[in-house]
């Protein structure tokens, strides 16, 4: 999709409205979208279309048929005197009470009536109404995330089409004359951070006889190749010489070897410390000797989708070319059951020294993502944050709405809380307090790798934080964020904006 930023007014320099791009009302398009705030008279945009129109607007607004509701829309076809084909009409609430959210919610709604009437092109001026508390990059990035998120499509593995391909090519937004600049830049950011999340989809809507360890690491090679980043990728032989036997303990099941991926993505000085990013790469997770009831285990080949998102996450900064450095890691393996499978109370060590009793197989995701945190020790980061599919117990406690977000850093918990908000893609803080390290007690090992149905979420984080003492962590659990369930069964490409926005943030200090 292919966007563009026009001002919607004349700047100074300019005697008319059509030479600024802002002649909304003659403009031709498949689709004119305009805002219209509730319980108001008619104002900006939509003031002009009644003019222009002899008053339409403003009788709908009397019959009832056009009360600006927030998420509301009212589609027009070829009336006279505008030159778009259509005009989508889009309730934005009521003026006073536009915020960040309601307005992504206008955003979200228009996109979805948009789509659905099959223009290709579009002139689309919400991203030229304030917002408090935000700027027009913001809106902007919102807009063009939210039209490339709701056109995703996955049909890889379809042999033939069943519905057409969304018709939308071509949106031009509009914004106050001033902000065209800034508003160009978010709108290529926009795109670097719509790409990251449509990889991470692919990756995670990807089955797991296609999307194997081994496939994750071709993905981290060509995007190393395309964006000029440097990869390194460990296979079994590796993983052992490192002595990882906490990851080569869930692999040892599988028939697919494991693999170890380091992507480094230089955008500052060698000097400045990185942000590590890590992954949790569990291609399909069976739950091993500890195997998974049958229903529903399909969706465990998203269990990587914590992978797929810090590759995503480093395609957009790459895209980006922000100024700082990223590292993202992906321990990548299957969890299988076999012969060679570890077995509950088989006792390993972990590349930290560590003794770990694996008391359920099922809990594998922490057996790699410890060995990868020790790994992450080498590049001395400024932070590092995981993201992991880990628990179940997760999406008890917060559903599908905010990831899980863990940290003993106030500062870095505040920091992506507050990405997250700025993106849209909210993360909500549980506790890692050493109280709960009790429940990891093993009789024969230093550490449990399970901690009882009480806080199993916050029980899995304890046992992560036990290998990220050398530096500032955070982890995200991504269990009920990262793809839905049911009729809509699909990757949703989260974290990747609350990532990306945290290390907008980043560079910007
Ligand atoms: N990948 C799962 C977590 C998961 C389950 C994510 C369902 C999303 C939906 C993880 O490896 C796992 O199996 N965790 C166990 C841990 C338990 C054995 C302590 C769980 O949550 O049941
Ligand atoms: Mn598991
Ligand atoms: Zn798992």
């Amino acid at each position: 999709m292919d966007f563009s930023i026009k001002a919607s007014e004349p700047s100074k320099g300019l005697k008319t409205a059509a030479a600024a791009g802002g002649d909304a009302i003659n403009v031709k398009t498949d689709c004119l979208v305009v805002g219209v705030f509730e319980q108001q008279a008619l104002s900006g945009l939509a003031k002009q279309l009644d003019t222009a129109s002899k008053g339409l607007l403003g009788r709908m607004v009397k019959r009832g048929e056009l009360d600006g509701k927030l998420g509301s829309t009212v589609l027009l076809h070829e009336v006279a005197g505008w030159g778009a084909a259509r005009v989508l009409l889009v309730g934005m609430g009521r003026e006073a009470q536009l915020n960040a959210k309601s307005f992504a919610e206008a955003t979200r709604a228009a996109v979805r009536a948009l789509i659905t009437t099959r223009a290709a092109d579009a002139f689309w001026s919400l991203t030229a109404t304030p917002v408090s508390g935000r700027d027009t990059a913001w809106a902007v990035r919102t807009a063009v995330i939210a039209l490339r998120d709701a056109t995703y499509r996955f049909t890889a593995m379809k042999s033939k089409v069943e519905a057409p391909a969304p018709a939308l090519r071509k949106v031009v937004l509009t914004v106050a004359a001033d902000d065209v600049k800034a508003a160009r830049n978010a709108a290529l950011q926009g795109g670097a951070i719509a790409n990251g999340m449509a990889l991470t989809k692919d990756l995670g809507n990807l089955p797991g006889n296609v999307c194997t360890p081994t496939y994750l690491a071709e993905t981290a090679r060509s995007l190393a190749k395309e964006f000029k980043l440097s990869s390194e990728i460990l296979g079994p032989k590796q993983i052992e010489a490192l002595k990882m036997g906490a990851f080569l303990s869930v692999s040892r099941g599988s028939v697919e070897p494991p693999r170890f991926i380091v992507l480094k993505y230089q955008g500052a000085a060698a000097k400045n410390a990185p942000i590590v990013l890590v992954g949790k790469g569990v291609t399909f997770d069976t739950g091993g000797i500890s195997l998974k009831p049958g229903e529903g285990m399909d969706e465990m080949k998203y269990d990587m989708c914590g992978a797929g998102s810090v590759l995503g996450t480093l395609r957009a900064v790459a895209e980006m070319g922000l100024k700082l450095n990223v590292i993202a890691i992906v321990p990548a393996t299957e969890n299988m059951p076999s012969g060679l499978a570890t077995k509950p109370g088989d006792i390993v060590t972990s590349m930290s020294g560590q003794t770990i009793e694996v008391l359920n197989t099922d809990a594998e995701g922490r057996l790699i993502l410890c060995d990868a945190l020790t790994y992450a020790e080498r590049f001395k980061p400024a932070a590092v944050i995981d993201v992991a599919t880990l628990t179940g117990a997760c999406i008890i406690a917060l559903g599908h709405i905010n990831s899980g977000l863990f940290s003993k850093s106030d500062v870095l918990a505040d920091q992506l809380l507050a990405a997250g908000r700025l993106a849209g893609d909210t993360a909500w803080r549980l506790p890692v307090e050493d109280e709960y390290q009790e429940q990891l007690k093993s009789n024969f090992a230093d550490v449990a790798n399970i901690g009882g149905r009480p806080a199993g979420s916050v029980t899995a984080a304890c046992f992560l934080a036990r290998f990220t003492e050398k530096y500032e962590w955070a982890h995200l659990d991504v269990a009920g964020t990262a793809w839905k369930s049911g009729a809509a069964k699909g990757a949703t490409g989260r974290p990747v904006p609350l990532l990306t926005q945290f290390l907008i943030d980043r560079e910007a200090r």
